[in-house]
C-alpha cells in the first residue's frame, strides 16, 4: 500500500526462525526436543515451520489483577493458533502490588531477569507479555528489551469504577480519603467495612491513574501494545479481542523480525514522557522509564522530564490528578487513542510500532467523545505538566513532586523539618496528638531509599499527623527518599536521590533544620551552612547493612539510584560483554 509509512518489510524464512536450532537439525539433541514435544501430544506439524511464541504470564492466585490471566491466555493462544504459530505459556513472577512485601520494587528486577532468561533460554521465536499491575509492566518490558526477539504487550485493564452506596470509589485514593476521615471520626466503623468491600470490584489493574494505568499507557505509547489496547477494561469483551489480535500480531511481527530495539527509539521515550504527563502520571512512572528506556539504549534522565513536564500540560481528567472520574471514563471518553491525537503536536507521529504502523497512523481519526475526562490542550486540568523536578542542597541528583495532586499553597514553602529514621517511630508520632507538629512543619521520613527501604517502598505520602488532621488541614509538606503509590496525592516530596542510607545530604538533616521548597524555581534546600553539613558528615556512621544472603544482598550490591532508575547495575545495556545465546 504506497500510503503507508515503509515497504512490506522483508519477510524472514523459516530456516531463519530461532526455534529451529532446537527443533530443526537432524542430530541427537534436536531428537530430544522434538521427542519431548511430542511427549505433550504436539504433532511435528505444528511446529515444524512456526514461529514458536512464548507468553510470559504473570497471573497468580495472589494476584487479583491478573486473575483473569489465568482464562485470557487461552484467547491469546487462539490468535497465535490462527496466524500459524505456535504458543508455549510461560509463568512469571506476578509481582502482586497488593500483597508482596516489602515492596513489589524490590522484585521488578527480578521479573526483568526471569522474563530476559526465560526469552533466553527457550526455543522461542516472539513473546507475548501479559502484565499490568504496577511494576509488571517495567518488569516485563526491561526484560523483553534486553532479549530483544519481537515482543508484543498485552496490559491486564483497568479494573471497574468502586461503589459503595451509590458512590464512585477510586482504587487507593479513596482507601486513603475515607482511611483520614475514619481517623477524623468523620464516618463509623460499618461505613468504612462498606468501603472496604465496594472499592475492588473486578479483575484488573487499578482504576485511578496510578503506576499501572499510567505505565500501560506509556508502554502503549513508546510503541509496545496495539493502538488503544491500554484503555480497555479487563472486564470488557473488547479485552479477549486484543488478547487474540495481540497473538496474531506477535506471529507476523516475528516473520517481519519487528524487535523492540526497532520500535524503542529515543523518540518513542520522548512520546511516552510526553503522554505520561499528559495523563497526569504517577510519580513511579519516572524511574520506570528511566530504567526501560536506558535498556533500549537511550539516554533519558530527570532533564528529559522536567522539559515535557514545562511544556505538556495535564489533560487526562483521571483521579488523583483529575478529582472525578477514572479509567473506566477515559476508556468511554475516547481512551488513550483520543488523548494522543489530541496532544499530536507534542508527539513524534513518525515512531513505528507494534502493529506495524506509526504512531500517527495508530491515533488516524481518534475521537473524543467526552471533552471533559479528556479535555482539549486549549482546557487542560492543570497547565504545566504532573511532576517536577527539584534539585539543592538536599536533593543534589533530584527529587520529584507532584504539583497537579497537591495543595496549591505548598508549591512555595519554608518550614521546620520533623525528622524520623524509621516508619514506626514516625508512625507511633503521627498517630501522638501531643507531638509538637504545626501546620508549617515539613515531615520527614529517611532510610527509605533504594538500599534503605529496602526497595523504596511506597512510604512516600507519610501519613498527616491526627492532631493536624482534627483542625481539620488535609495537606502539609512531607518529604522522603521514598516512593509512593500513584494513586497518592500531597505535597510529597519523593525519590530524594541519592539517599539517606548510603549517606546522601538527606542523612544529614536534623529535626528543626528549616526545610525550603519552591517548585516554580524548581529547588529544595535545607538552611544549613556548608561548614555545619561537613562537621555532620563527619560524624555520619553508615547504618548496617540489610541483607547478608540471598536476593536482597544480590539487590543491595547492585541497585542503582531514583534517577538512575533502579535498574542492577549489571543489567544495563552497555555494561560488559552482550549474553551470547545458548549453546544447544
Ligand atoms: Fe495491581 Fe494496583 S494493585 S494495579
Ligand atoms: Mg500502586
Amino acid at each position: 500500500d504506497p500510503g503507508e509509512h515503509s515497504a512490506q518489510p522483508k519477510r524472514r524464512s523459516a530456516e531463519e526462525l530461532r526455534s529451529r536450532r532446537w527443533f530443526g537439525p537432524a542430530d541427537l539433541r534436536s531428537f530430544g526436543h522434538r521427542s519431548r514435544a511430542m511427549q505433550m501430544g504436539y504433532s511435528p506439524e505444528e511446529w515444524t515451520g512456526r514461529p514458536v511464541i512464548a507468553i510470559v504470564n504473570t497471573w497468580s492466585d495472589l494476584q487479583p489483577c491478573h486473575a483473569h490471566f489465568k482464562t485470557r491466555v487461552e484467547d491469546v493462544k487462539r490468535g497465535i493458533l490462527m496466524a500459524g504459530g505456535f504458543p508455549v505459556e510461560l509463568p512469571a513472577i506476578s509481582v502482586s502490588e497488593s500483597f508482596v512485601k516489602p515492596t513489589t520494587m524490590m522484585y521488578r528486577n527480578m521479573l526483568a531477569m526471569e522474563t530476559e532468561e526465560l526469552l533466553r533460554s527457550h526455543p522461542v521465536d516472539g513473546a507475548v507479555l501479559m502484565g499490568g499491575c504496577d511494576k509488571s509492566t517495567p518488569g516485563l518490558l526491561l526484560g523483553a528489551t534486553s532479549m530483544n526477539i519481537p515482543a508484543i504487550y498485552l496490559p491486564a485493564g483497568p479494573m471497574l469504577r468502586g461503589n459503595w452506596q451509590g458512590k464512585t470509589l477510586g482504587s487507593g485514593s479513596d482507601s486513603w480519603k475515607y482511611w483520614d476521615e475514619l481517623r477524623a471520626g468523620k464516618i463509623t466503623d460499618q461505613d468504612w467495612l462498606g468501603v472496604e468491600g465496594g472499592i475492588a470490584r473486578s479483575y484488573g489493574t487499578c482504576m485511578t491513574m496510578g503506576t499501572a494505568s499510567t505505565m500501560t499507557a506509556i508502554a502503549e505509547a513508546c510503541g509496545m501494545v496495539l493502538p488503544g489496547g491500554s484503555s480497555v477494561l479487563a472486564a470488557d469483551a473488547g479485552h479477549i479481542r486484543l488478547a487474540s489480535e495481540s497473538g496474531r500480531r506477535i506471529v507476523e511481527m516475528v516473520w517481519e523480525d519487528l524487535t523492540p530495539q526497532k520500535i524503542q527509539s529515543r523518540k518513542a521515550y520522548e512520546n511516552a514522557i510526553a503522554v505520561a504527563m499528559a495523563m497526569g502520571c504517577s510519580t513511579n512512572a519516572i524511574i520506570h522509564l528511566i530504567a526501560m528506556a536506558r535498556r533500549a539504549g537511550q539516554d533519558i534522565g530527570l532533564d528529559d522530564f522536567e522539559r515535557y513536564s514545562r511544556r505538556v500540560p495535564v489533560i487526562g481528567n483521571v483521579r488523583p490528578s483529575g478529582n472525578q472520574y477514572l479509567m473506566e471514563d477515559f476508556f468511554y471518553a475516547g481512551g488513550i487513542r483520543g488523548l494522543m491525537n489530541n496532544i499530536r503536536e507534542h508527539l513524534h507521529l513518525d515512531c513505528l510500532t507494534v502493529s506495524g504502523r506509526t504512531v500517527g497512523e495508530n491515533i488516524e481519526g481518534a475521537k473524543v467523545y467526552n471533552d471533559d475526562v479528556i479535555r482539549p490542550l486549549s482546557n487542560p486540568i492543570y497547565g504545566q505538566g504532573s511532576l517536577a523536578v527539584l534539585k539543592g542542597n538536599l536533593a543534589p541528583s533530584g527529587c520529584v513532586i507532584k504539583p497537579a495532586a497537591m495543595d496549591q499553597k505548598f508549591l512555595k514553602h519554608s518550614g521546620p523539618a520533623v525528622v524520623f529514621d524509621d516508619y514506626p517511630s514516625m508512625k507511633k508520632a503521627v498517630d501522638d496528638e501531643s507531638y509538637p507538629f504545626t501546620p508549617d512543619s515539613v515531615l520527614v521520613l529517611r532510610n527509605a531509599g533504594p538500599q534503605g527501604g529496602p526497595g523504596m517502598p511506597e512510604w512516600g505520602m507519610l501519613p498527616m499527623p491526627k492532631k493536624l488532621l482534627k483542625m481539620g488541614l488535609r495537606d502539609m509538606l512531607r518529604l522522603s527518599d521514598a516512593r509512593m503509590s500513584g494513586t497518592s496525592y500531597g505535597a510529597c516530596v519523593l525519590h530524594v536521590a541519592p539517599e539517606s542510607y548510603i549517606g546522601g545530604p538527606l542523612a544529614l538533616l536534623r529535626t528543626g533544620d528549616i526545610v525550603s521548597i519552591d517548585v516554580e524555581a524548581r529547588t529544595i534546600d535545607m538552611e544549613v551552612s556548608d561548614e555545619e553539613l561537613e562537621r555532620r558528615r563527619a560524624a555520619w556512621a553508615p547504618p548496617p547493612a540489610r541483607f547478608e544472603r540471598g536476593y536482597g544482598f544480590m539487590f543491595t550490591k547492585h541497585i542503582q539510584q531514583a534517577d538512575e532508575g533502579c535498574d542492577f547495575d549489571f543489567l544495563r545495556t552497555e555494561f560488559g560483554a552482550p549474553v551470547p545465546e545458548p549453546v544447544i
